[in-house]
């Protein structure tokens, strides 16, 4: 049987993409959100899973304003890499997982949870910029990633409840899925930003620190921010945060978090990142915490000095 064995949650800046694409990741500006990210590679290059599946939105590169799909499931061999703004991202095409994502449209869908199932499609930086903050920069994707296309951009995005609902869904279709696959859940975006009109450049510490705590502990109270909370407290695109509760609905309800990181800013963006693991069945709460939990980063004694001196939040739990 297949299994969830893990949710990681990130934002998906796409300039986070172009430090890396334009090889300036060493600068003090950018040292300081990398180095965030450090422990997060080695938990994936420790975990390995079999497949990812990415909760993320698409931004006007393969679904323009003419289809806006709310919630778009890629069933395809493989995805090519697009991109707005900067053109398409030199990274690795992102291969899916045919069968499982066919087997979660089925389960999905006959669970009465429609969504779009999508047999060609892009990626953009929403999908590939959490995956080189988690596998680094190889020359090919360590795993298939069936990526999940959420509408936050034209108005009405999902409720965070309808979110939750859509994890919930999905689990139980991975649950089904009867070959052995340990499978790690992405939800991308947020933290609080906004990027356009009067209030552009808006970031709130004190509304995205809440929003973490509450997504380990007290999900059930994010399933009930209406949108306009998010946009007010956290701007326009902090709505991007629904997504996050598409990852926490996949998992169970007591998890361990494991890794956190808060810092602020990326471009115009607070960044923010998670990684909650699920319980081994029968295991208790510090021996499952401890089973995967990374060792300390070696980071170089420069990008430490970078990240003392910046706003940075690292929270081994
Ligand atoms: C920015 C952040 C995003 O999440 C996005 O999709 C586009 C731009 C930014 O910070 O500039
Ligand atoms: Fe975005």
């Amino acid at each position: 049987m297949a299994r969830i064995i893990a949710g990681v949650a990130s934002s998906h800046v796409p300039a986070i993409g172009a430090a890396i694409d334009n090889h300036r990741t060493e600068e003090p500006y950018w040292q300081r959100v990398f180095s965030g990210f450090e422990e997060s590679k080695e938990w994936m290059a420790k975990v390995k899973p079999d497949v990812v599946i990415g909760v993320y939105n698409d931004h006007a590169s393969a679904f323009s304003v003419e289809i806006v799909p709310t919630f778009a499931l890629g069933c395809a061999a493989e995805f090519p890499p697009a991109d707005e703004g900067w053109g398409p991202r030199p990274v690795p095409v992102v291969k899916g997982h045919p069968q499982l994502a066919a087997h979660i449209a089925q389960s999905v869908i006959l669970d009465e949870f429609d969504l779009t199932i999508v047999n060609k499609m892009e990626v953009d930086h929403g999908l590939t910029v959490p995956m080189n903050l988690m596998f680094g920069s190889p020359k090919e994707w360590p795993c298939p990633v069936i990526p999940l296309a959420v509408n936050v951009v034209l108005y009405p995005p999902p409720t965070g409840h309808r979110c939750f609902a859509l994890g919930r869904a999905i689990r139980k279709a991975v649950e089904s899925y009867p070959e052995d696959l340990r499978v790690v859940i992405f939800g991308t975006g947020g933290m609080s930003h906004q990027i356009s009109g009067p209030r552009a450049g808006l970031i709130n510490s004190k509304f995205d620190k809440a929003f973490l705590d509450n997504l380990t502990k007290d999900p059930a109270k994010l399933m009930r921010m209406p949108h306009v909370e998010y946009m007010r407290e956290a701007g326009a695109e902090g709505v991007e945060m629904v997504m996050w509760l598409v990852m926490r609905g996949a998992l169970d309800d007591k998890i361990d978090e494991v890794y956190r990181f808060y810092t602020v800013p990326a471009s115009n963006t607070a960044v923010g990142h998670i990684i909650l693991e699920n319980r081994p069945k029968g295991a208790r709460r510090a021996g499952a915490a401890k089973r995967l939990a990374p060792p300390k980063a070696k980071a170089k004694a420069p990008a430490r000095r970078a990240a003392a001196r910046a706003k940075v939040d690292r929270v081994r739990t």
